[in-house]
């Protein structure tokens, strides 16, 4: 572990202008830097760096962090090397706490290890098999593809791996994967199949599927979890096609290895495969951390069509207003894979133009499971639409949008649909963007964090945003000695409510430093302070109400019979709820 002491020293040393610089070039924007975004495709720069803050934020694509995640997110170090490289950069020494490396990282180098030498082993003997060679052939593969893709042979042998490892009793390779160890034998997990590694983004060998030549079962076997592998969050080709998925504007979705292989061979190079699971929503931040735009492809089956709707249930909740889901559906029978190897390139880009975009996709099975002709199916609709439309967290417009539609298509107008006050928007940048009092005193704090001993003493706690207001100003409190925010907000790492002051952090980017900006805070935070009172004495009376007179204090009753007394709100600045 590297104190945590160290890394603010860091961060307070490197300069995040420079770190950044080296790898994208910024542009003087008032207080801060700009350029394009380097984590997503864009024309025009979103992306801003904050030298007073010491932070980065992308308004595209939502991008955000410190010197070190940057290093992390952009170079594709993992944590401690990211801290040695801008430790090296200012000249300080990572401290050893005694611990020096964590065991997990000598680990994890064993399993690197292996997996690569591995990989290596099954291209070699790719070279040298006819039969895998025929294999590939028939299915089309040239050897260039093949090469790109880095695809292997792992041979009809019990030991096969033994001729590429040093040792092949380490525990390493059981661990990996690689070696399945029962009762005194010991064997390679993969024989007779041609591989196909599944690299990380930094291009490190993380696991392996290996398919069966011809028939066979199972058809594709895989690597287990693994230390180095967690199936739910990898994407085949992410390595691969990186560039070209940015080139494209937009990642396309498909089930299976050949899939990305055979299309990158017909020059879609933008494809991706989920590892044999449904997409989750970590695959979908992952996917809009690159691109602003994701084609899901599914075979025309029912299992197809089955894994469409789960696609569709995981993005909604991740889906930004100003990104986009479509869904492809392929002819039944055919997958991505045999439908560009028969009709060629400028056939499958087609179906990809013509790709359903999510809200159709979601409005068209939802009605073709009601009867639109009666009245009480036009409600069904309404009732099955509510809760995704809730999902929707982070799209208020889209959803808003939807609601419209919805109510054009049952007739029951858009209003008096409820909202779901979980769908609320998100407030972002902009003033005029409605935001919770929660939300805007988070601000505040994050802005002033003495404004904690200014909050009102009592607060109703219901709900995410009030816990995380809860404990940032308790926090607030037991530290006096931290002043900085974003200390605060680092100290805050895995802390309930984390993520959503880590969020109102980096949108309060956008608030300038200056006076005026200052004043409007101030009022701000003096509105929802005093929405917070009066939300609570709302709440008191209405539990006072319920009472027996003779079982109130004397406040209680002032309370009951006087009402809430505290400033008007449009005495002291608006703030919309
Ligand atoms: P499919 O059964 O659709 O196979 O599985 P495919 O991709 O068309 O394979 P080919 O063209 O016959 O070679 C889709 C994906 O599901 C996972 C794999 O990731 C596969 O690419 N899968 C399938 C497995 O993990 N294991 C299996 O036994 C089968
Ligand atoms: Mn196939």
């Amino acid at each position: 572990m590297i104190p945590q002491d160290f890394i603010h020293l860091l961060l307070d040393r490197v300069d995040i202008v420079e770190v950044i610089e080296r790898y994208v070039p910024l542009k003087k924007k008032g207080a801060n830097y700009q350029a394009c975004c380097p984590f997503h495709n864009e024309k025009s720069p979103s992306f801003t760096v904050s030298p007073t803050k010491q932070f980065y934020h992308c308004f595209g694509c939502g991008a955000h962090g410190t010197a070190i995640s940057f290093m992390m997110e952009h170079a594709g170090l993992d944590f401690p090397e990211a801290v040695k490289d801008l430790a090296a950069r200012v000249g300080m020494n990572v401290p050893d706490d005694g611990q020096g490396r964590k065991p997990e990282d000598g680990r994890r180098d064993a399993l690197n290890t292996a997996m690569e030498q591995a990989s290596r082993h099954y291209i070699e003997l790719l070279k040298g098999s006819e039969k895998a060679i025929a294999y590939l052939k028939s299915r089309g593969l040239t050897g260039e593809t093949a090469a790109r893709f880095a695809l292997g042979y792992a041979p009809d042998e019990w030991q096969g791996l033994a001729k590429a490892v040093e040792n092949y009793q380490d525990a390493a390779l059981e661990e990996a994967g690689l070696v399945i160890a029962g009762e005194g034998k010991r064997y390679d997990r993969f024989r007779d199949r041609v591989m196909f590694p599944i690299r990380n983004e930094r291009g490190r060998v993380i696991a392996f599927g290996g398919r069966v030549l011809g028939q066979g079962e199972p058809k594709y076997l895989n690597s287990p979890e693994t230390p180095l592998f967690h199936k739910g969050r990898e994407l085949y080709g992410l390595h691969e096609n990186r560039r070209g998925i940015q080139n494209a504007g937009y990642a396309l979705v498909v089930e299976g290895y050949m899939d990305v292989v055979m299309l990158a061979q017909h020059g879609v190079d933008n494809a991706l495969a989920t590892l044999g699971t449904a997409v989750t929503p970590d695959h979908v931040a992952k996917i809009f951390r690159l691109v602003d735009r994701v084609i899901f492809a599914f075979d025309g089956d029912a299992a197809g069509r089955k894994a469409a709707w789960r696609g569709l249930e995981n993005a909604l909740p991740q889906l930004p207003d100003g990104k986009q889901v479509s869904f492809l559906f392929l002819p039944e029978g055919e997958d991505p894979d045999s439908y560009v190897r028969d009709k060629g390139e400028a056939a499958f880009r087609d179906l990809c133009r013509h790709a359903m975009p999510l809200s159709d996709y979601l409005f068209e099975t939802l009605r073709a499971q009601t009867d639109m002709s009666s009245q009480e199916g036009r409600v069904r609709l309404l009732k099955l639409m509510e809760p995704y439309l809730a999902q929707m967290r982070h799209a208020p417009l889209l959803a808003r949008t939807m609601r419209a539609r919805l109510g054009d298509l049952t007739g029951i107008a858009a209003p008096s649909v409820r909202r779901d006050p979980r769908s609320a928007p998100r407030p972002v940048m902009r003033r005029e963007v409605m935001a919770s009092p929660y939300r805007v005193v988070i601000q505040a704090l994050l802005a002033r964090p003495e404004r904690a001993h200014e909050l009102p003493e009592r607060r109703l706690v219901h709900g995410n945003e009030a816990a995380a207001l809860e404990s940032l100003a308790a926090y607030i409190k037991e530290h006096p000695e931290m002043t900085q925010t974003r200390r605060i907000v680092d100290a805050f790492k895995g802390r309930d409510g984390y993520e959503l002051i880590e969020t109102a952090f980096a949108e309060s980017m956008l608030l300038g430093s200056d006076a005026e900006t200052e004043a409007r805070t101030e009022a701000d935070f003096q509105g929802a302070c005093a929405t917070l009172m009066e939300q609570w004495m709302r709440a008191e009376r209405e539990r006072l109400v319920g009472l027996p007179l003779s079982q109130l204090t004397g406040e209680e009753k002032r309370l009951l019979v006087e009402g809430p007394r505290y400033k008007k709100l449009d005495q002291v600045g608006k703030v919309k709820t």
